[in-house]
């Protein structure tokens, strides 16, 4: 039996709180939670700039108790994380180009505001269970393929530091102080309720944007290989994580086995779209230095361990999201 397959009895009444739940993958998660019978709520500061927007929850008006406010507030975190059973900690900072402009805030956000997070649950809720969504970019440019968790260690900007740093907290706690937490080092996730105003979260995003508008993708380099995991599937294995106590105390890649190229990735959506175009562009000078080339991963650990796998195919990933924002674009413009 799978975490999923028990996953109603597991939630029903638990107490959640999500950071970042008004973002794409946290108010993807509280939607299923309250479906799941979990009391869900969610903390979100709502910077234009990030991904979060009420849009995201409001199918679940009235179910879900949210809380504007900000995760480097060590005083509002206090009553918030008590008598809390789970925490999906899923806030943060996600553009790499915004965490070279301005490093100090990647580091309030994705690393301070960490230890601030665990620092409170030590003190007032020392059972508290936590998942941790960390990043692939941690990894760098991989020096081999499909890169596993015992990849070296070698961030090409800000983010992925602070994100490492940020790791090293939930393990020393977890180690130190028994804190339960498992940290999930997610792919490139895609589906509706992204962020497609710009490309700070990721650039299927703006790809989509263009896409609706009749606008051509533009695609830098190309020949990039890179996996995506649906936001379902990546919601299915945050709440593995979660559920499955074997997972303490350990870091897992997500990832998937369809591995694509930009170039036939713009060339699906536009197939799938029905019209459409595509300008293939050299990689912009600042983006170059950042860029990692070819990255897709192995989730060997995490579904020898769980069971979990990916099991939504990218085309209808792709379908469902144009289909969505088809339909809700002037909520995310
Ligand atoms: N989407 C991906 O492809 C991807 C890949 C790797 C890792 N991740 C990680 O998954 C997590 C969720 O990502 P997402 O794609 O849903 O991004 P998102 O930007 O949609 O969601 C993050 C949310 O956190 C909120 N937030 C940011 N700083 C905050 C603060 N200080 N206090 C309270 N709320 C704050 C934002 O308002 C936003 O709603 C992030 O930690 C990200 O690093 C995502």
């Amino acid at each position: 039996m799978t975490p999923l397959d028990t996953a109603a009895e597991s939630w029903q009444g638990k107490n959640i709180l999500i950071t970042g739940g008004a973002g794409f993958i946290g108010s993807t998660l509280a939607l299923r939670l309250v479906g799941l019978g979990g009391r869900v709520t969610v903390i979100d500061s709502l910077v234009p700039e990030y991904g979060g927007n009420l849009f995201n929850l409001q199918e679940c008006e009235g179910q879900i108790r949210i809380n504007y406010s900000d995760i480097r507030d060590t005083f509002s975190l206090k009553p918030l994380l008590t008598g809390v059973d789970y925490l999906f900690n899923l806030a943060g900072q996600t553009s790499h180009m915004d965490s070279m402009s301005d490093p100090h805030t990647d580091l309030n956000i994705n690393c301070a505001a960490q230890l601030n997070l665990l620092e409170t649950c030590r003190r007032i809720n020392p059972t508290i269970r936590i998942v941790f969504a960390s990043t692939r970019q941690i990894y760098g440019r991989p020096h081999y393929l499909p890169v596993d968790e015992n990849h070296p260690i070698s961030p090409v900007d800000i983010n992925g530091i602070h994100k490492y740093a940020a790791e090293q907290y939930y393990r020393l706690y977890h180690d130190l102080y028994g804190i339960r937490s498992c940290i999930l080092r997610l792919t490139n996730t895609i589906g509706p309720r992204m962020r497609i105003k710009d490309a700070r979260q990721t650039f299927v995003g703006i790809w989509i944007k263009r896409l609706l508008e009749g606008d051509p993708i533009e695609v830098w380099g190309g020949e990039q290989l890179r996996d995506f995991n649906d936001v379902e599937d990546v919601i299915n294995a945050l709440l593995t994580a979660a559920w499955d106590e074997r997972t303490y105390g350990h870091v897992f890649n997500l990832g998937s086995e369809k591995r694509i190229s930009l170039r036939e990735l713009a060339e699906s959506m536009i197939s799938l779209h029905g019209t459409g175009d595509l300008v293939i562009k050299d990689y912009p000078e600042d983006r170059r230095k950042i860029d990692i080339g070819d990255y897709y991963s192995s989730h060997d650990k995490f579904t020898g361990m769980t069971g979990w796998s990916p099991r939504i195919p990218l085309d209808q990933t792709l379908e469902r999201t144009i289909a969505f924002y088809a339909l809700n674009q002037r909520h995310y413009v």
